[in-house]
């Protein structure tokens, strides 16, 4: 059998390369006959066999998968997921990869996409939390509810850029309760439940003793259920509600981190005006107010009606806090992402006065479609 040229690649060629370096996106670059080739589940270095999985000629890249290992990475593992890999589930990226070497990769992406986007060279170190061997840490998980055949319901997850699904009936990266959820939901709809689902959330909060399901209909139709999270703060630990469908930071230990990282960061003093942006339901706005404490002002930005009204809530003791309700880019005035000032459905609003026109600290955390 010949190896098909770079711009003659397609789906379904197989390929031998070797992988060049990790990238954005939970895959390497690998090279063809000058034709890139992004490729999953290996590791830098290794010699593969990649299948053609996406794009064709006249594409300016093709995505793969390594079928075959021909010459294995010291950091490549048994993968600790039944489901992980070629053709299976599309949530995580680098099960056959060392926990330690994960961070390292981690790392790498980071400083790469420093220096591409922002010009900034900096070294970065992925630090562990608190799952030392990166499982069982998250506290959030929908998994989709599919019809084999049309019929019996089953739960899964959904493959790399694709919307079929991998019947699932745990999870190894899910917090052992939300794991236990998955479970509980694979059998309830074996049983012929979850008739009109088309989703379930599954949602261990850590101020709640059982664990949360949440049947998601079509149109994202769902109960309003409230929860209650602890956050450890450098003051002492609080507490705050969330929708059980809203965001709250999916790593357990990641709030806790986070506001620690924000306030060294930020370093706000007593007195001084701070503005969170994209601040969901306070965690971090509800520390940096009591940081400015009375003198100053905190003035957090929403726009997610699932979060505003827990936002007010756990602000509500922080009598110098601020909800201001609305989308950071209209209330900047600034044109919606991917439109032009003036163009057709893109024209911005004019700068709303309620925000303020200068701030001592800016806190931003938008989400991943960026600021
Ligand atoms: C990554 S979360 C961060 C929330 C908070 N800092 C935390 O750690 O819990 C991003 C938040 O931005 C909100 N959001 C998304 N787009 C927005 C926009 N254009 N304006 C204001 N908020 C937005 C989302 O609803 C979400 O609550």
């Amino acid at each position: 059998m010949t190896t098909p040229a770079g711009d003659e690649l397609a789906v379904g060629d197989e390929i031998e390369v070797v992988v060049g370096p990790v990238a954005h996106g939970g895959h390497c670059v690998a090279r063809h006959d000058g034709r890139v080739v992004f490729v999953r589940h290996t590791i830098p270095g290794e010699r593969v066999v990649v299948r053609i999985t996406e794009g064709g000629p006249g594409d300016r890249f093709v995505r793969g998968d390594a079928v075959e290992v021909l010459e294995a990475s010291e950091h490549r593992v048994p993968r600790r997921c039944p489901v992980s890999g070629p053709g299976g589930c599309g949530g995580c990226d680098l099960q056959h990869v060392s926990t330690e070497h994960q961070r390292t990769l981690k790392a790498q992406v980071v400083v790469e996409q420093l220096r591409r986007l922002g010009g900034v060279e900096r070294e970065v170190v992925v630090e562990a939390l608190a799952d030392a061997d990166g499982l069982g840490y998250r506290t959030r998980v929908e998994v989709a509810v599919g019809r084999e055949g049309g019929g019996t319901p089953f739960v899964g997850l959904r493959k790399h850029r694709s919307h079929d699904l991998v019947p699932v009936t745990g999870c190894p990266i899910a917090h052992p309760r939300v794991d236990e959820g998955i479970a509980a939901a694979a059998q309830e709809a074996a049983e012929g439940g979850l008739e009109d689902a088309v989703a379930v959330d599954v949602v261990a909060a850590s101020g709640e003793e059982d664990v949360a399901l949440v049947e998601v209909g079509p149109q994202g139709r769902a109960q309003r259920i409230t929860l209650t999270e602890r956050v450890a703060t450098p003051t002492g630990e609080r507490e705050m509600s969330v929708d059980a469908r809203g965001f709250w930071q999916v790593h357990a230990d990641a709030p806790r981190a986070f506001v620690a990282a924000v306030l060294d960061a930020a370093d706000v003093r007593p007195g001084e005006r701070v503005l969170d942006l994209y601040s969901g339901v306070g965690l971090l706005s509800l520390p940096l107010a009591e940081a400015t404490g009375p003198d100053g002002q905190l003035l957090a930005v929403e726009s997610d009606p699932l979060a505003l009204d827990h936002l007010a809530e756990n602000l509500a003791e922080q009598r110098h806090a601020v909800v201001v309700p609305g989308r950071v880019d209209d209330l900047l005035g600034v044109p919606r992402q991917g439109r032009r000032r003036g163009q057709r459905g893109g024209r911005a609003p004019a700068r709303s006065q309620l925000l303020p026109p200068s701030a001592d600290v800016v806190v931003l955390d938008p989400p991943r479609t960026g600021a």
